[in-house]
C-alpha cells in the first residue's frame, strides 16, 4: 500500500472511495460534501449516526462522485489524541477493502499536521495488513486497498509513519510464520536479508563458534533441537559521526514447546509467536534503514528452539554462561530468560550506552497487565520516562513495573549455582526481569520489555489484525528517532 497527500479540494477528490473520519456530533466534514451528496447529512442524522467510536456507515452512490462514501466514527473531539486517528484510518481502509475498493481517500476535520499524517499513515498501512501467503482467496474477497490519499496530509509525516509502520508489519510477518518455516537458521537468513536491504553489517554466529564464546546458557536451550541456535548480530551506522551507541536484544525462540517441563496443549498453541522481539528488532532495522537517526544501532538475537528430545536439557542441570555465572534449571519453559542472559552479556561488552531487550517473557506479565499493556522495566528512571514518552506517541500501552524488590529477588538464589531459572508463580514478571538484571552491567542504562500476551491478537481490532501484531517496533522506532536532533 502507498500513502500520498492529496490537496485539500472536495471538487476533485483523488478517490472514487471517499472516506470520513466524524468527531461526535461533528457536522463539518459532511458540510464540504453536502453537494456531492446532498443526501448524507440527511442519511446520517436519519440513522443516528453521532460519530460515536468505531461507529460506521458506508453509502454507495452510483453514478456519483465519489461513487461510495465511508464514515467512521472519532468519538469526542476533546479525547482524540493520535492514536484514535490511527484506529480511525485502520477501520477506514478494513471496511474499504470490505467493499472492494483499491484505492480510498481520507478526509477529516483536523487539519493533519505532521504528527496527525503520521498517526494517519500508521493506521492506513497497519488496517491494511493481512498474512494470507498460505491460504487461497479468491480475488473478489482478498480485498486490497492499494493507494490511500490523505486530504491535506503533511509530506514528512505521512513518509515518517510509513516508514515506521512497514517496520512493524515485517515484524508481524515474520511473528506469524509457523515453527517448521522459522527456525534458528532460516531466521538468521531473514536477518541477513534485511541487512543486505538496508546495507547493515550482518554477522551470524553458528553453534562452534557460541561454544568458544561461552555462550553456554544459549546453547542449553537450543540443544533439543535438529536446528542448532544461533546468535544474529545487526549493525545500523549512522553516515555522520554517532550521537551515541544503543543495543538491542530480541528473544528469538523460534518455537516455545516448554522443553521437557512440556507446556500443555492449549498453551503451547501460539508459541510460534515467541520469536516476536526477536521479528520486531527486525522490523525496526527496517525502519532505521530509510528513517537514518544520528546514533549507531546494534541488534542482537538469540535465536534458538526450545524442543523436546533426548538431547535437550533437563532440571537440575547447572549451565555457566558467557558471564561466568552458573545457573540451576528449575524449569526448562523459563528458557528466554537464558537465552537473553548470554545476548545480554555480549550486549553489554560492545559498550553500549543504553540496552534496550524486547521478549515475549512471562505469561505473569499477560496476566499482571492483560492483553493491550506491556511491561517496562527499568535500572534508570529517566530511561524509563523516555520510553514511555516513545509509548505514548506510539500509542502502544507500556506500564513500568518494579525490580526493586529486594526481598523477592531472594527467590532467584540457589543452594547450588548462582543462580535459579525460576522465582515462582508470584509476581512471576518481575522475577523474570530480576533475573535479567544479573547479567547487565550496572552501569549501562537497562531497559527490558515484556511483551508476551500483547503479541497475538485472536480477533483482529483497531489496527490490529487476527495474529501477530509486532507490538514495540514502533515504540522503539519512536524512540531512536527521539534521540537526535528535535525534529
Ligand atoms: N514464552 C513463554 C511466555 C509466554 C506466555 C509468552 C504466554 C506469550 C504468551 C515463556 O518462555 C514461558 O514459558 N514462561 C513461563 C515461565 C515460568 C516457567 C517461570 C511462564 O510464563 O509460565
Ligand atoms: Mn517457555
Ligand atoms: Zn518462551
Amino acid at each position: 500500500m502507498k500513502v500520498f497527500a492529496a490537496p485539500r479540494d472536495v471538487e476533485n477528490l483523488k478517490s472514487q472511495t471517499l472516506g470520513i473520519l466524524l468527531f461526535e456530533g461533528e457536522k463539518e466534514v459532511l458540510e464540504c460534501f453536502s453537494a456531492l451528496s446532498p443526501g448524507l447529512l440527511g442519511q446520517l442524522d436519519l440513522e443516528r449516526f453521532r460519530g460515536k467510536k468505531e461507529s460506521r456507515l458506508f453509502r454507495a452512490e452510483p453514478g456519483h462522485s465519489p461513487s461510495r462514501i465511508l464514515v467512521v466514527g472519532l468519538g469526542p473531539e476533546e479525547k482524540a489524541d493520535s492514536d484514535v486517528f490511527r484506529e480511525g484510518a485502520a477501520l477506514l481502509v478494513k471496511a474499504a477493502s470490505a467493499v472492494g475498493a483499491e484505492d480510498l481517500e481520507i478526509w477529516t476535520s483536523r487539519q493533519p499536521d505532521q504528527r496527525l499524517s503520521q498517526a494517519l499513515a500508521e493506521g492506513a498501512l497497519l488496517g491494511g495488513y493481512r498474512f494470507d501467503r498460505y491460504k487461497e482467496v479468491p480475488e473478489e474477497e482478498r480485498g486490497n486497498v492499494g493507494v490511500v490519499y490523505v486530504a491535506g496530509g503533511e509530506e514528512s509525516g505521512l513518509e515518517k509513519g510509513a516508514l515506521i509502520a512497514c517496520g512493524q508489519l515485517l515484524a508481524r510477518d515474520l511473528a506469524n510464520e509457523p515453527g517448521n518455516v522459522i527456525n534458528p537458521l532460516t531466521l538468521a537468513e531473514k536477518a541477513q536479508e534485511v541487512a543486505q536491504q538496508g546495507n547493515f553489517e550482518c554477522r551470524v554466529y553458528d553453534e562452534k563458534e557460541l561454544e568458544e564464546m561461552k555462550m553456554g546458557l544459549l546453547l542449553a536451550v537450543g540443544q533439543g533441537s535438529k536446528t542448532p541456535p544461533r546468535l544474529i548480530h545487526l549493525v545500523y551506522r549512522p553516515r555522520e559521526e554517532p550521537l551515541g551507541r544503543i543495543a538491542l536484544v530480541g528473544k528469538g525462540i523460534t518455537f516455545d514447546t516448554g522443553g521437557l517441563n512440556i507446556k500443555p496443549g492449549e498453551y503451547m498453541r501460539t508459541m510460534k509467536g515467541d520469536k516476536t522481539g526477536a521479528a520486531v528488532i527486525l522490523g525496526v532495522f527496517r525502519g532505521l534503514a530509510r528513517l537514518c537517526p544520528p546514533i549507531e544501532v546494534h541488534g542482537l538475537i538469540g535465536a534458538a528452539e526450545n524442543a523436546v528430545g533426548s538431547r535437550s536439557y533437563r532440571p537440575d542441570d547447572i549451565v555457566r554462561g558467557r558471564k561466568g555465572k552458573t545457573v540451576e534449571i528449575d524449569n526448562t519453559d523459563a528458557e528466554g530468560r537464558l537465552t537473553l542472559a548470554d545476548v545480554l552479556s555480549f550486549a553489554c561488552e560492545l559498550k553500549p550506552s543504553v540496552v534496550i531487550d524486547i521478549a515475549t517473557l512471562t505469561g505473569a506479565c499477560a496476566i499482571a497487565l492483560g492483553p493491550y499493556t506491556a511491561g517496562l522495566f527499568s535500572n534508570d528512571d529517566s530511561l524509563a520516562e523516555e520510553i514511555l514518552g516513545a509509548s505514548r506517541r506510539s500509542g502502544e500501552r507500556f506500564w513500568r513495573l518494579p525490580i526493586d524488590d529486594d526481598r523477592l529477588r531472594k527467590k532467584l538464589e540457589s543452594p547450588v549455582a548462582d543462580l535459579v531459572n525460576t522465582g515462582g508463580r508470584e509476581g512471576g514478571a518481575l522475577t523474570a526481569a530480576m533475573f535479567l538484571e544479573a547479567f547487565l552491567d550496572k552501569d549501562i542504562r537497562w531497559a527490558h520489555l515484556d511483551i508476551a500476551g500483547v503479541d497475538n491478537y485472536k480477533e483482529p481490532f483497531g489496527y490490529y489484525s487476527k495474529g501477530a501484531s509486532g507490538y514495540g517496533a514502533r515504540t522503539l522506532l519512536e524512540f531512536l528517532v527521539s534521540l537526535g536532533p528535535e525534529e
